[in-house]
């Protein structure tokens, strides 16, 4: 088969954006930042090994999923685009935004403009455990500072790669206000990155009916007990069935091939705002 010019740029374009959201040009300076961090968490380890299947928090680098991760969030995206799989890219947990940074480079480099990349977070952490999912008692991710990072932040990283524009909007606020009025229509590939069985739940209650049959949902936190078993619950009740494939020993997706009922307001039976413009909660577009 004959690789047109235009398709080698392009190739080489997203390549050098991974290297670059990922920091894996520069990995072995990221050590020196480590002592500004906290040097006794050994989360803290930015090495090749770990960078490559996500397994640190990376002082610097846009985005901690990995390049695993990472080639698997592409190669989704060319499915999708190859089968004509309509709709938009979400993601909902995007902390530095890197992934979703990745997701609207890919649009550009295809020069695809009838898609939308939606990036969902709080942008100030992880949510404090909520009673109504006894699951998460205990669980102290909402303390952690380093899981918090600023919209404006966010918002200026998309700048820096030249890739903040109309079709990137921004939901803040908790996943269980801001999805269920988020103004989405279609959604082909859904990335959920929210580590609780909340962040988890929420996000497939309200999203997963909007995937295109033939879209994917893609779990990063699958391994991590509390959101897998969100993951089963909500594949348990629905009778979803399609197998869920492994990315990297930590992560995991599956391809959605039939439309499911999802009774939403039986399953989250929380106060929402009829508009994301109320409290906290906010929708920014550019
Ligand atoms: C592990 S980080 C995401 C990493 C990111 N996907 C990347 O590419 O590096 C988890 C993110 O989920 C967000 N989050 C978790 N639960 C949430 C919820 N219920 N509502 C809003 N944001 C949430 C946190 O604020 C944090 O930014």
């Amino acid at each position: 088969m004959s690789v047109s010019k235009e398709q080698t740029s392009r190739e080489l374009y997203l390549e050098m954006l991974k290297k670059s959201i990922l920091f894996e040009i520069y990995i072995e300076h990221e050590q020196k930042y480590v002592q500004f961090l906290d040097p006794n968490n050994a989360l803290f380890s930015p090495t090749k090994e770990n960078r490559q299947r996500g397994q640190d928090w990376p002082p610097i680098a846009h985005s901690m999923i990995g390049r695993e991760r990472m080639n698997n969030l592409h190669q989704c995206m060319n499915a999708v685009i190859n089968e004509n799989i309509e709709g938009d890219f979400i993601e909902t947990g995007v902390w530095r935004g890197g992934s979703c940074i990745f997701m609207r480079g890919f649009l550009k480099a295809h020069g695809i403009t009838d898609r939308k990349v939606w990036v969902a977070d709080s942008f100030e952490g992880l949510p404090a455990p909520d009673p109504q999912y006894p699951v998460d008692a205990g669980v102290t991710l909402h303390e952690v500072d380093f899981l918090r990072v600023s919209v404006e932040e966010v918002i200026e990283n998309f700048r820096k790669y030249d890739l903040l524009d109309g079709q990137v909007s921004f939901l803040k606020g908790w996943f269980k206000d801001t999805l269920p009025v988020a103004p989405i229509e279609k959604i082909a590939i859904a990335r959920l990155d929210g580590d609780m069985y909340s962040s988890t739940t929420d996000a497939l209650v309200n999203l997963y009916h909007k995937v295109s049959v033939g879209g994917y949902v893609i779990i990063d936190d699958y391994t991590v007990p509390l959101c897998q078993r969100a993951v089963h619950d909500f594949r348990n009740k629905h009778n979803i069935t399609e197998s869920i494939v492994n990315i990297d020993g930590f992560s995991a997706f599956w391809k959605k091939t039939r439309e499911i009922e999802v009774n939403r307001r039986e399953e989250v039976e929380v106060e929402r705002p009829t508009e994301l413009a109320q409290g906290h909660n906010r929708i920014y577009r550019f």
